[in-house]
């Protein structure tokens, strides 16, 4: 719905991750604002792709749910034309007429606009080369990849409160899906009217909100250097900023905006870091991480000494375990947190990232540690396993 107050066209994101993780569930969540209540309530890939073109208007601006790849009939190797096909004719809110790579950037004088949320097992990246294509340029900008999985998680619930012990992690994300899952069959569509209700109060002032948060989320973005596509992405993750704060202003979303500014700009360069068009600048990143991890200011733990050092490492079995102060490992990277932002992503993609076992409530993986070193003293860190010996 914001998405036309500001002429943004439409776009999307694709969860993706192994089954049974909460994919469809996290969709159903998604959905239940303006629709279904109930998984089998929500449109997939297999229904839709075919007809999009006929359902993509009568969406009314709501977000369309494209629950499961897989359910596209034929081969793997077909479906990122139907995805493609899909997101272009989503992307140009219009009955398709030419299909060209630019369009994406132009403004938006489109009929309607919707966010869609697909679930996949695979990337769309992985889906692109099983067709052995690389992703469209004008397909990427309207679609980001967002895995369902953050490591060492088996549910897409990856916040624990304190005093939970890991040993019953699972047994809570069971309960709190389950508890969602109640939630969406009992209020899906309660919270529609009166955010609608907010907007149509003012709509010159919620337009103007809603270009102000977006300015928020992109002023982040300012040294990022980004190209014409990821520029394009921000500013579907700044849509979504936005639209979380005006919820947060109708009353019908209990969230703290700074959090969720937080949470999406690591999303989006999580997006960024793991997509295969993106890591030719995290090759060099990668390099100078090895030399520096190898350098003489990271030592031994047994000799380890905070205001000398600048990490320290351990063995846990054949493989070597590194510490490294948080404020050193930006300097490694002249404090560019785009590339900073994408190293992490990758460790963390890889597997490589060590994550705290007493989580407090709110902290993700993705955050820096306070680490005891070697004389006791608290220091923010990253931990992670040697990068080479993957
Ligand atoms: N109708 C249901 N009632 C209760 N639990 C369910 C239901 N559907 C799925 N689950 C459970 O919820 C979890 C998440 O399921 P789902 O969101 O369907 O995962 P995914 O889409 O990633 O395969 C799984 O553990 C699954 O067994
Ligand atoms: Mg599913």
């Amino acid at each position: 719905m914001l998405l036309k107050l500001v002429g943004h066209s439409s776009f999307g994101f694709n969860l993706h991750g192994p089954s049974k993780v909460g994919k469809s569930l996290c969709l159903l969540a998604a959905s239940s604002i303006s629709g279904a209540g109930r998984e089998s309530g929500l449109s997939n890939w297999g229904d839709t792709s075919a007809a999009i073109e006929e359902l993509a208007p009568r969406l009314a601006d709501t977000l369309l749910p494209l629950n499961e790849v897989h359910l596209i009939r034929g081969a793997e190797s077909g479906y990122y034309g139907v995805i493609k096909n899909a997101i272009y004719v989503l992307g140009e809110g219009r009955e398709r007429r030419r299909h060209s790579a630019s369009s994406f950037a132009k403004r938006d004088e489109s009929l309607f606009a919707c966010i869609f949320f697909s679930t996949a097992e695979h990337s769309f990246d992985y889906y692109a080369k099983c067709a052995g294509a690389a992703r469209d340029d004008g397909e990427l900008a309207r679609c980001a990849d967002i895995s369902a999985l953050m490591p060492g998680f088996e549910t897409v619930v990856d916040q624990y409160p304190s005093g939970i012990d890991q040993t019953v992690w699972r047994d809570f994300a069971e309960r709190l899906l389950s508890g969602i899952r109640q939630g969406c069959e009992h209020n899906h569509g309660v919270a529609m009217q009166p955010f609608v209700q907010y907007i149509m109060g003012d709509i010159e002032g919620r337009r103007e909100e809603v270009m102000r948060y977006m300015n928020v989320f992109m002023s982040k973005l300012d040294n990022a250097n980004l190209n014409a596509v990821w520029h394009h992405q921000a500013k579907n993750f700044a849509m979504v900023f936005a639209g979380g704060c005006m919820a947060v202003n109708a009353k019908i979303l209990k969230l703290d905006k700074k959090r969720l500014l937080k949470i999406l700009l690591r999303l989006f360069w999580q997006a960024h870091g793991n997509h295969a068009e993106t890591r030719p600048s995290v090759e060099a990143a990668k390099r100078t991480l090895n030399d520096k991890l190898r350098s003489a200011r990271i030592v031994d733990q047994r000799i380890a000494a905070p205001d000398r050092h600048d990490g320290f490492f351990t063995s846990d079995g054949a493989r070597r375990k590194y510490t490294v102060k948080t404020a050193v490992f930006r300097r490694w990277f002249a404090k560019d947190r785009r590339v900073v932002a994408s190293v992490l992503s990758w460790l963390h993609h890889e597997n490589l990232l060590v994550i705290s076992s007493s989580l407090k409530t709110g902290v993700s993986p993705l955050e820096d540690r306070t680490v005891r070193w070697p004389d006791n003293q608290p220091l923010r860190s990253w931990v992670f396993y040697d990068p080479t010996q993957t």
